[in-house]
C-alpha cells in the first residue's frame, strides 16, 4: 500500500555540491544552491500555499498565492520563483501575505462553480485545499459579472474530460505538455480574462496533436482535466505500486483503487524508469484486464476440430501432463518443449524454463525474444561480454550527440522518448538512421542534424561507413582503445578498406557520402555520444552483425562506461530483458550461461536434483521445422500469439497443425489457440506478484492489485504441471522463486523481494561488488575484461526487390497500439487506430493508381493480404510500411522466413513486395473524363 497523495515540494529538486543555509518561520534548513524558497520551506516542513507550482514543473510564478516576506527585501516575492540565499530569513505567514492570498483566492473563487460537494475532484482539488489553507471565509464578488461558468466541456478524448468552467488558467497543463511530454499540444489563448487553455488552434483534444499521455491531467490542480474513470467511479481510496505491462520502458504506476475496483493508474513519481511520467497505454489502456473476452476457465479438446470443453484446473493440468508424458514416452524428450513469454514475470518465465529442462527433460525452450532482440543478446555478449544495454535511462540527460537507429521512440518507447526530447531541446545533437521519417526527425523544437534515410537492409553498410570515417580520419579515442579493448588492429584494417567508405556504400545505402561523413564526425567528436536502437536493427539477416557494428563504433570513439554514452537497445516488450535473463534460450541457463558449461550445469543440477542436458535444444523456427517433419509433437506456449507474431504465418500454422499437443496459456483465445488442445486461462499483470526487468536492466516489482480472475497464479499452474509429470516443483510465493534465481545467478545475487520493496528497483548486476545495482555498465572494465572489436562485413540480404516484387516492406509499432494488439484492441485505444494501414510514398501510389484510403493487396513471394493505403511521404520511394496490430491484416502472412545468421531472429524489416489496387476499377471521375474524351472524338 502506498500514499494516495505524494508530497509536492512545489519546484523541482536541484542538485550540486554547494549548499545554502536559511531560516523559514524560525526553522533552519540547508538546501542545494538554486533551490526555491518554496521548496526549502517544504523541506523544513512548512507548506506555502500554491496553485501554479508543482515540483514536476519549472516555477512559473503566475498565481501569486505563494507570496512570502524575506528580511531585507522589499515587497512580497513569490516563493516559487525566488531562489534561496545564504542567511536568508523567510516568513511565510504574516497579516500582509494572508490578506494578499485571500484576495487572490477570492478572485479565483468568484469565477469558479461552487459545486465542491458534487464535484468529481472533491477531496483531490488543490483549489479547494488552498481556499482552506488561506482561510477564505467570504467571496465579495458575485457571479453577476462576466465569467466562464458556461464554458463547454470537451469530452472528445476517450479517457479524460476537459471542463473549462473549472479552469484557473494556472498553465500547469500547458507546461506539463511542453516540459514533461514534449508534445506542445496546448496553449493559453488570449490574455487576461479571455485567456483559456486550448488544444492546438482551438481544436478538440482528439483532433489536436495531443497523444493522451495524461501529464496535463495529472498536473491540473482542479477538476478541469480529469480522468473519466474518476468521474464515473469516484475518488480512489487506496493504491498499490506496480509496473506497466506494455513496453520495455517499465514505468512504475500507482494503481489507485476504490474498494476492489481499479479507478486509475497514476505514474509513480519515484519510479526509476519514468519519474512520474506515462504514455497512453500504461496510463489509460488497462481495460483489457476486465474485458468480457477474457477466458477464465481452463478448456480441453481432443482434436482442434472438436468444440472446447470447460474443465476444472485439476483436469486441465492432468491432461497437459498426461499428454506430454505420452509424447515423451513414444518419441523422446526431444519431441516436447515450450515458448516463454516476455509479457510474463521473471518468476513465471523461470519456472517455465525449469519445467522444460527438469520435468520435460529437454532444452527445447525458447522465447519470443527470438523474434525481436535475440541479436542484442548475441552481439553485445560477443563485444562487451554482457547481453544487455549499457546505460540507465537517466544517462541520456548527459548525452551531447544522440544516435537513434532503427527505433521510433515516440511511438514505441514514449516515456523514454520524452526524456530524450528534453535533452534534445537543451541542445543535444541528433542523428536518426531510419528509412522512415519518424516523428523525432522533426517535431516541436527538435530537428535532427542528420537523417540518414537508408535503404532497408543496409544498416551494416552504414555503421561500417561511419566507423570507416572514424578510423581513417583519426577520430579514434586511442587511449580508450589501448587501455580497454582488444583486436582493434585487425578490425581497423578491415574497416579502413575502401569498400567500407561512405562513397563506396552510397549506391547501396542511398545515403549521400558527405552526409554520412558529417554524421560520423559529429558522433565521434562529441564529448558524449549515445546510441539507442530498436528492432530496425535486430530484425534483419545481419541483426547480430549490426549490433556488433554499433558496439565497435562506440568503443572506437570511447563512448562506453560513463553517463551520456553507451549502446542501448530499446526493448519492445515489458519483460524482454527479464525473459532472456531467466534462461529462456535453448542454449543458456539463467544468467546467460551456456548449457555445455559443466560447472554451471552442476550448480543447477545440485539444486534442482536432476540431470540436465549439455546440448542446446531447439529454437522456435527449428521447433516449427521439426513439427512439420514429425519429430517435434508437443508445445507449451506461454502468453504468446506465435500464429500472429511470427514470420511466414503459413509455415507456423502448418507446424501448429502438425503437432499432437499444443497448450496455450493466455488471457484471450488468440490465433495460436485456434490450434490448441488445451487452453489455460492466464492472469493479467494486475493480478500478478513478481518482477519485470526493463530495457535498462531495472528489476521492478509487479504487485497484485486484485486476485487472479482465473483462480490460479500462472507460476503455480506451471509448477503443478511439472509436479504432475513427476518432477515436484513447489513454492509458496513468487518471492521464493526470486530467492532461487538469486541463489543460482551471480548477477542477481543481491536481489530479493524484500530488498526491492525497500529500495524500489535494482539494476542488475547486483552482487557483492555492486550491492546497490549497476546503472551504468563497463565503467572500469568490460564484463568480458577487454572490449572486443569484431569485423562486421556487410552481406546484402537475400531478400531483394525484383521486377515482380519491386517494393520493400518494413513494419513497426504505433503509439496507441501494442504489438499484435491482443490488449490494446480491447481498450478505448481503438479510437486512434481501427485498422493497420499501408503507408506508401505518393510516387509509388501514383504509379499504381492508388489513392489515399484505397484497399490494396500487399503480396510477397510467400503470401498476400489486403489493407487500406495511406499516402505518406514519410517513406522514401520504393519502401512501404505497416503495423501488425490486427489479425485480420495478417501482416506476417507476407514476411519471409529469412532470419539473422546468428540467432534466427526473423527479418521482419525487409520483405520484397508488390502493392496493387485490390479492386482495380476505373474511378468515377476518370470514367467521366474518359467518356468526355470519347464523346468529343465521336463528335469530331
Ligand atoms: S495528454 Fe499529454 S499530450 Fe495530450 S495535451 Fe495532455 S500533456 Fe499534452
Ligand atoms: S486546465 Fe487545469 S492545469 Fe490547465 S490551466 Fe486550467 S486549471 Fe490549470
Ligand atoms: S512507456 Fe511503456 S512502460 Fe511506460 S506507460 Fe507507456 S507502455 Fe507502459
Ligand atoms: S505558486 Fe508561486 S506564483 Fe503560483
Amino acid at each position: 500500500m502506498s500514499l494516495l497523495k505524494e508530497p509536492d515540494f512545489g519546484t523541482p529538486a536541484k542538485d550540486g555540491p554547494a549548499t545554502v543555509s536559511l531560516e523559514v518561520d524560525g526553522l533552519s534548513v540547508c538546501v542545494p544552491e538554486g533551490t526555491s524558497v518554496m521548496r526549502a520551506a517544504a523541506i523544513a516542513g512548512v507548506d506555502v500555499p500554491k496553485l501554479c507550482a508543482t515540483d514536476r514543473l519549472e516555477a512559473f510564478g503566475s498565481c501569486r498565492l505563494c507570496l512570502v516576506e524575506i528580511d531585507g527585501r522589499r515587497g512580497t516575492p513569490a516563493s516559487c520563483t525566488t531562489p534561496v540565499a545564504d542567511g536568508m530569513v523567510v516568513r511565510t505567514q504574516s497579516p500582509k501575505v494572508a490578506k494578499l492570498r485571500e484576495s487572490v483566492m477570492e478572485l479565483y473563487i468568484s469565477d469558479h462553480p461552487l459545486d465542491c460537494l458534487t464535484c468529481s475532484a472533491n477531496g483531490d482539488c488543490e483549489l479547494q485545499d488552498m481556499a482552506g489553507a488561506v482561510g477564505l471565509r467570504q467571496v465579495r464578488y458575485g457571479y453577476e459579472g462576466e465569467n466562464h461558468l458556461d464554458a463547454v466541456k470537451d469530452q472528445s478524448n476517450p479517457y479524460f474530460d476537459f471542463d473549462p468552467s473549472k479552469c484557473i488558467a494556472c498553465s500547469r497543463c500547458v507546461r506539463a505538455c511542453d516540459e514533461i511530454q514534449g508534445t506542445f499540444a496546448l496553449t493559453i489563448e488570449g490574455r487576461g480574462f479571455a485567456s483559456k487553455v486550448s488544444p492546438g488552434a482551438g481544436e478538440s483534444f482528439m483532433d489536436s496533436e495531443c497523444v493522451s499521455c495524461g501529464a496535463c491531467v495529472q498536473a491540473c490542480p482542479t477538476a478541469t482535466l480529469q480522468e473519466r474513470s474518476v468521474i464515473q467511479l469516484g475518488m480512489p481510496s487506496r493504491s498499490v505500486i506496480t509496473t506497466c505491462a506494455y513496453c520495455g520502458v517499465g514505468c512504475s504506476f500507482k494503481a489507485e483503487l476504490r474498494g476492489d475496483e481499479l479507478v486509475r493508474m497514476v505514474p509513480h513519481k519515484d519510479g526509476g524508469a519514468n519519474e512520474g511520467h506515462s504514455c497512453v497505454k500504461g496510463r489509460f489502456a488497462f481495460g483489457y484486464a476486465t474485458h468480457p473476452d477474457r477466458v477464465l476457465r481452463p478448456m480441453v479438446r481432443e482434436k482442434i476440430t472438436d468444440p472446447w470443453r470447460e474443465v476444472d484446473w485439476d483436469e486441465a493440468i492432468d491432461t497437459v501432463a498426461r499428454r506430454m508424458l505420452d509424447i515423451r514416452r513414444r518419441y523422446g524428450a526431444e519431441a516436447i518443449g515450450a515458448i516463454t513469454s516476455s509479457r510474463c514475470t521473471n518468476e513465471e518465465v523461470y519456472v517455465v524454463q525449469k519445467m522444460v529442462r527438469a520435468a520435460f527433460g529437454s532444452n527445447n525452450v525458447d522465447t519470443c525474444a527470438r523474434v525481436c532482440h535475440s541479436p542484442t543478446g548475441y552481439g553485445l555478449k560477443q563485444t562487451f561480454g554482457e547481453s544487455a544495454g549499457t546505460q540507465d535511462f537517466r544517462s541520456v540527460a548527459q548525452a551531447d550527440v544522440i544516435v537513434v537507429i532503427g527505433a521510433n521512440p515516440t511511438d514505441g518507447h514514449p516515456v523514454f522518448a520524452s526524456r530524450m526530447k528534453q535533452r534534445l531541446r537543451q541542445g543535444a545533437k541528433l542523428i536518426v538512421v531510419d528509412p522512415r521519417r519518424i516523428d523525432l526527425v522533426r517535431s516541436p523544437h527538435i530537428e535532427a542534424d542528420h537523417h540518414l534515410q537508408l535503404r532497408p537492409g543496409t544498416n551494416v553498410a552504414v555503421v561500417n561507413a561511419m566507423a570507416h570515417v572514424v578510423v581513417t580520419e583519426d577520430l579514434v579515442d586511442e587511449s580508450f582503445v589501448a587501455a580497454r579493448c582488444e583486436d582493434f588492429d585487425q578490425w581497423a584494417e578491415f574497416i579502413s578498406r575502401a569498400e567500407n567508405s561512405p562513397e563506396a556504400v552510397e549506391p547501396i545505402t542511398g545515403i549521400p557520402a558527405a552526409e554520412l561523413r558529417a554524421a560520423a564526425r559529429l558522433y565521434a567528436q562529441a564529448p558524449n555520444g549515445a546510441i539507442y536502437y530498436g528492432l530496425g536493427v535486430t530484425e534483419h539477416s545481419q541483426g547480430s552483425t549490426m549490433v556488433m557494428g554499433m558496439a565497435n563504433l562506440a568503443m572506437a570513439c570511447g563512448n562506453i562506461g560513463r553517463d551520456g554514452v553507451g549502446v542501448n537497445p530499446l526493448r519492445g516488450q515489458n519483460n524482454v530483458q527479464g525473459s532472456c535473463d531467466m534462461g529462456s534460450f535453448p542454449h543458456e541457463l539463467p544468467g546467460y550461461r551456456h548449457v555445455s558449461d559443466d560447472a554451471v550445469r552442476r550448480t543447477f543440477e545440485n539444486l534442482w536434483g536432476t540431470a540436465l542436458l549439455p546440448d542446446p535444444g531447439l529454437r522456435i523456427p527449428n521447433m516449427f521445422d521439426a513439427a512439420i517433419d514429425g519429430t517435434f509433437r508437443g508445445l507449451f506456449v506461454h502468453g504468446e500469439d506465435i500464429a500472429q507474431s511470427d514470420p511466414n504465418v503459413q509455415h507456423v500454422l502448418a507446424a501448429l497443425g502438425a503437432m499432437e499437443l499444443v497448450v496455450v496459456q493466455d488471457l484471450f483465445i488468440n490465433e495460436t489457440a485456434k490450434f490448441a488442445h488445451v487452453f489455460l486461462p492466464g492472469a493479467s499483470f494486475l493480478e500478478k506478484d513478481g518482477t519485470f526487468t526493463n530495457a535498462e536492466r531495472r528489476i521492478n516489482r509487479v504487485r497484485a492489485v486484485m486476485k487472479p480472475k482465473n483462480g490460479m497464479h500462472e507460476w503455480d499452474i506451471v509448477c503443478q504441471i511439472a509436479t504432475a509429470m513427476g518432477y515436484p516443483m513447489h513454492y509458496d510465493h513468487p518471492g521464493q522463486i526470486m530467492d532461487e534465481i538469486a541463489s543460482l545467478t551471480p548477477t542477481f545475487a543481491g536481489v530479493s523481494f524484500a530488498r526491492l520493496d525497500e529500495v524500489g528497483s535494482i539494476q542488475w548486476p547486483c552482487d557483492d561488488d555492486a550491492p546497490q545495482g549497476t546503472p551504468i555498465m563497463h565503467i572500469d572494465a568490460f564484463t568480458r575484461g577487454l572490449g572486443r572489436f569484431v569485423p562486421t562485413p556487410f552481406v546484402p540480404t537475400d531478400e531483394r526487390s525484383t521486377r515482380r516484387f519491386p517494393l520493400i516492406l518494413t513494419t513497426g509499432r504505433i503509439l496507441s497500439q501494442y504489438n499484435v494488439g491482443a490488449q490494446t484492441r480491447r481498450t478505448a485505444n481503438i479510437a486512434w487506430h481501427q485498422e493497420d494501414l499501408l503507408e506508401i510514398h505518393p510516387h509509388d501510389a501514383e504509379d499504381r493508381g492508388i489513392a489515399d484510403g484505397d484497399e490494396v493487396t500487399l503480396a510477397s513471394r510467400v503470401g498476400q493480404t489486403k489493407l487500406h493505403a495511406r499516402i505518406s511521404d514519410r517513406m522514401p520511394t520504393g519502401v512501404v510500411y505497416t503495423t501488425f496490430h490486427y489479425p485480420v491484416t495478417g501482416a506476417n502472412v507476407v514476411t519471409t522466413e529469412n532470419s539473422d545468421w546468428a540467432t534466427n531472429c526473423p527479418e521482419y524489416k525487409v520483405t520484397a513486395v508488390q502493392v496493387a489496387l485490390a479492386h482495380p476499377v476505373v474511378r468515377e471521375q476518370e470514367a467521366h473524363a474518359l467518356n468526355g474524351v470519347l464523346a468529343a472524338e465521336l463528335v469530331d
